[in-house]
């Protein structure tokens, strides 16, 4: 569970994130959509430890992150916008590295990556160094070496970007699948049919304010229409 608490977050006079509340809760996949610079990067980079919020705080698990970042960390997979990789590594490296950071015993490891690596179709390619892999390939590596400490809260900016249309299936079916384990994905799109299809909830945030928030029904409040539409509605009315 994400509880995300009056935070805000200005660079320099610019405020991106204004106050803004949410709540990602148990056995749910939220999805946070908006335009270009809405702010959804920054309160995903302020729920997972890397931006200090000026004001407000977020609880992962009930742990405060920026009282406890270490503690909050663990409970989280953290996939960023970008997937900013070590080029001299190779796949295989990169995700050890990872798994000893989040001190995912040396065990269980080998088994998990198999697993994650073949769901992915990557298994083949982990000993190769990360300057060769495509955007794509880089995007599963991120993938897995955010997911192998098995975290409960999964949050994701942007996570299908590049990824080919049987890794996106793979991915929303293990988000899904999570998520129906009484588990937590907050994840950034701007694909609304796919937010339509897999979210819970949605939070639609511009400007820095979370403008709508809610289930599907709740968004569209008996009018029958789609996401995309009320989304294209709110943001330019
Ligand atoms: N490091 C930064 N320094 C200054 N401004 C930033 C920085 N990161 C983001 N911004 C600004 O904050 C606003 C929100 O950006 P961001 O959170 O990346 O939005 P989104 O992910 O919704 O596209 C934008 O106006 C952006 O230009
Ligand atoms: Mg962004």
């Amino acid at each position: 569970m994400i509880e995300i608490r009056g935070v805000r977050k200005a660079y320099g006079d610019h405020t991106a994130v204004d106050g803004l509340n949410l709540e990602v809760r148990d056995g749910e996949i939220f999805g946070f959509i908006g335009p270009n610079g809405a702010g959804k990067t920054t309160t995903i980079k302020m729920t997972v430890g890397l931006l200090r919020p000026n004001a407000g705080a977020v609880l992962v698990n009930g742990i405060d992150v920026a009282a406890d970042p270490l503690r909050a960390k663990m409970e989280m997979g953290y996939v960023p916008d970008t997937p900013d990789v070590y080029e001299k590594l190779t796949g295989m490296q990169f995700i050890n590295f990872m798994s000893d950071a989040y001190q995912v015993p040396t065990g269980v490891r080998g088994e998990r990556v198999r697993e994650l690596a073949d769901a992915f179709e990557l298994t083949d390619a982990l000993g190769d160094l990360i300057e060769s892999y495509s955007h794509g390939m880089r995007q599963k590596t991120v993938l897995i070496a955010a997911l192998v400490h098995q975290p409960r809260v999964w949050v994701l900016d942007e996570p299908l970007v590049g990824l080919d249309p049987k890794a996106a299936f793979t991915l929303k079916a293990m988000m899904r699948r999570h998520a129906d384990g009484g588990n937590s994905v907050f994840f950034s799109t701007h694909i609304l049919e796919v937010a339509e299809k897999l979210c819970d909830r949605v939070g639609i945030i511009v400007k820095g304010k979370l403008v709508a928030c809610g289930t599907l029904d709740e968004l569209r409040d008996g009018a029958n229409e789609t996401l995309e539409s009320f989304f294209l509605d709110l943001i330019e009315p």
